[in-house]
């Protein structure tokens, strides 16, 4: 009887402190994805990742001169006719297109928007695979850690402005988010 007791209350506390740990997870998940959609909504990643059907430019997220918009690429003119794979400063084309790898807007079905959501529906969209372009929560580390266009966004050319943290605080972040399941703030 006492050891059945001890067990019990052994277990109790066992799991007590796996629940502990698992909210412990779970809060620093919601504080990591505050920093998280700091970096999505600004502007080197939002422009690309627009409410509308045009992507935005400078840091005051404008359309897009030159009436480029997903009607565009439909219309025969894909966004690489004048976005390279490296910026124009680095060809000696200074004020022109920046540039990366596969430079495009997410597709009009899937168009993962970044514009204009509150930090929690930002949460629940990207860890929704029917909305994310159907990643993993690990799909998505690497995503932000090696796409080159994401890394495009510490290297934008111009004078353009950085994300508000290093691509290093922001895959970190983006883990301590993963790690406590994608809890949402
Ligand atoms: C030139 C346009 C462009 C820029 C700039 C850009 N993205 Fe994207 N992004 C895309 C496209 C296109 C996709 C869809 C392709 C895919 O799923 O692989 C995408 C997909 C994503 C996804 C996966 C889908 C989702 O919503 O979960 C994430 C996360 C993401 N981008 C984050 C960023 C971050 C962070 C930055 C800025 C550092 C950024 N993007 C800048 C075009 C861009
Ligand atoms: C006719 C040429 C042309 C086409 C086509 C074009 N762009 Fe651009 N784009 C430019 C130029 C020039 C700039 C630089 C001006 C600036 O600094 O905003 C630019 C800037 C941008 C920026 C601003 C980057 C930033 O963060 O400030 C984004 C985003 C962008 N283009 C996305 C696209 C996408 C996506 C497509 C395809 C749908 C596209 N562009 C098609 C010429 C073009």
């Amino acid at each position: 009887m006492k050891k059945l007791l001890v067990g019990a209350a052994l277990i109790a506390v066992v799991s007590a402190l796996a629940v502990a740990q698992g909210n412990d997870k779970q809060d620093a998940a919601k504080k990591a994805f505050v920093d998280v959609a700091r970096v999505l909504q600004s502007p080197r990643c939002m422009n690309c990742h627009p409410s509308g059907n045009a992507p935005l430019q400078t840091d005051a997220s404008t359309p897009h001169k030159q009436n480029i918009s997903r009607a565009s690429i439909a219309a025969g003119v894909p966004c690489s006719t004048c976005h390279q794979e490296k910026n124009s400063e680095a060809v000696g084309v200074d004020g022109g297109p920046p540039g990366g790898k596969g430079w495009n807007l997410p597709p009009a079905d899937m168009p993962m928007v970044f514009q204009g959501r509150s930090v929690t529906a930002l949460c629940e969209q990207l860890k929704d695979p029917e909305r994310n372009g159907h990643k993993t929560l690990a799909q998505i580390i690497e995503h932000v850690e090696h796409e080159p266009l994401v890394m495009w966004g510490w290297n934008p050319g111009g004078k353009r402005t950085l994300p508000p943290m290093s691509h290093d605080k922001f895959v970190e972040a983006v883990k301590t988010w993963v790690a406590g399941d994608g809890a949402c703030p």
